[in-house]
């Protein structure tokens, strides 16, 4: 089992649901990256448990960095960052540990790594609880992309049979930090937030879509082959537990259209020199990027623990049985998956920079280091709760 992502970036996540800690190893940090307990902090509070529309449990979520950094900066050594696991509650997990839950992990596990190892409780590694990790390490990524001016934002876009058709642009993908379901706007907000308690109420859970953005991406990341950057992103984002289905751009739409209407003409803009006038390939040609808005989006399958009974084997008896799953559950986790695509894609546009020399391996320079951390603070204090 391996669990470290990226080529330059290179992040290893560790922990369980119920382990003592989660976190994460981001090596490969130039040194001079202004990073702070606090700045992570924050990026977690946005897919943080314990409030109103996901699940109840109830965890801090300090971060601990415990190397790399001194004095505020990143000194170029790997950086581990801990995040102690506070109300993990296994009790509620004994029904679990003879009755694997449809639609969760449970089974292929046990199937893979027997059952004497299989660790049940909050589903142990394929908890979200992982999640946690990537959102550390994207905080890394974010701040990095701040070196090529380049800036991440996504929104959910659909609950349900509930989407939001209007047209979000970058700067509404941003501002959906500002509501609990990270909707673009009150109405959808409200709507999806309808929706979610609805749900809950009745033991019931449903998918959903998360778009996700880059603005100020450079242009030439990806190589022509097996290194195009869709499919590192499309690997990325279907890594997260729960995601079903990756699109970039026109998406699965683009099967139904003719030539003509997909295509997207070459246009002389001004200002900006050679551009596409529609941007429908979402910023990627030839697995490619364009310098256009980067715009991909991650499908989420319905929670599969949910109150409503199921049908499935108790391993003891080895005889047909029934599980309703109680416990602390996200209705609908595209909500907390907003930000855990966020930092995917910002995993992804860091190593891809990096590797392509536009962030430097080794040293941040001092006037970059504050122009980043100019940025960023103006960011923190937009959002602070
Ligand atoms: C942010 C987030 C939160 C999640 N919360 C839950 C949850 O509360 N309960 C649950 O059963 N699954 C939850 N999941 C999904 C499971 O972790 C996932 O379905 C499981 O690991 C099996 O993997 P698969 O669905 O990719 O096959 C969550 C996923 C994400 C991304």
């Amino acid at each position: 089992m391996t669990s470290t992502m990226g080529r330059n970036l290179v992040v290893t996540t560790f922990g369980e649901s119920a382990g003592k800690y989660v976190g994460a190893v981001i090596d490969g940090l130039p040194a001079g990256l202004p990073v702070s307990e606090e700045d992570i902090r924050f990026e977690l509070s946005f897919r943080k448990t314990g409030r109103r529309l996901v699940s109840g449990r109830r965890e801090d979520d300090i971060p601990e960095i415990v190397s790399g950094v001194y004095r505020g900066r990143t000194t170029g050594a790997p950086v581990a960052v801990i995040v102690k696991n506070k109300d993990s509650q296994p009790v509620l997990y004994q029904e679990v540990s003879h009755k694997p839950r449809p639609g969760h992990a449970d089974l292929a596990f046990i199937m893979k790594y027997g059952r004497e190892n299989w660790d049940f409780v909050g589903g142990g590694r394929s908890s979200a609880r992982e999640t946690l990790s990537r959102v550390i390490a994207g905080t890394f990524a974010r701040k990095l992309l701040l070196m090529v001016n380049t800036e991440v934002a996504a929104y959910l876009k659909s609950v349900g049979e509930i989407s939001d058709e209007g047209s979000t642009d970058f700067q509404g993908a941003v501002d959906s930090r500002k509501f609990p379901t990270r909707a673009s706007s009150p109405e959808m907000d409200r709507k999806f937030s309808e929706l979610i308690e609805r749900l809950f109420q009745e033991g019931e859970s449903t998918g959903g879509i998360v778009e996700i953005m880059a603005r100020g991406v450079p242009h030439g990341l990806g190589d022509p082959v097996f290194w195009k950057i869709k499919a590192t992103l499309a690997s990325a984002l279907m890594s997260l537990p729960a995601a079903t289905g990756f699109e970039y751009g026109l998406g699965f739409g683009a099967s139904r259209m003719l030539g003509s209407q997909a295509s997207d003409s070459i246009v002389l803009d001004e200002g900006k020199g050679l551009a596409l006038e529609r941007n429908l390939s979402g910023g990627i040609l030839g697995g490619i990027t364009t310098g256009m808005d980067l715009v991909v989006r991650c499908a989420f399958k319905p929670t599969s623990s949910i109150r409503k009974p199921a049908r499935t084997v108790d391993l003891d008896t080895m005889k047909p049985d029934i599980i309703s799953v109680t416990g602390r559950h996200d209705p609908v986790v595209a909500v907390r998956g907003v930000s855990v695509a966020e930092s995917m894609v910002a995993l992804v546009l860091a190593d891809y920079a990096m590797h392509e020399g536009l962030i430097p391996p080794s040293r941040i320079r001092e006037e970059d280091a504050v122009r980043i951390e100019e940025r960023w603070k103006g960011f923190m204090k937009r959002f602070a709760p």
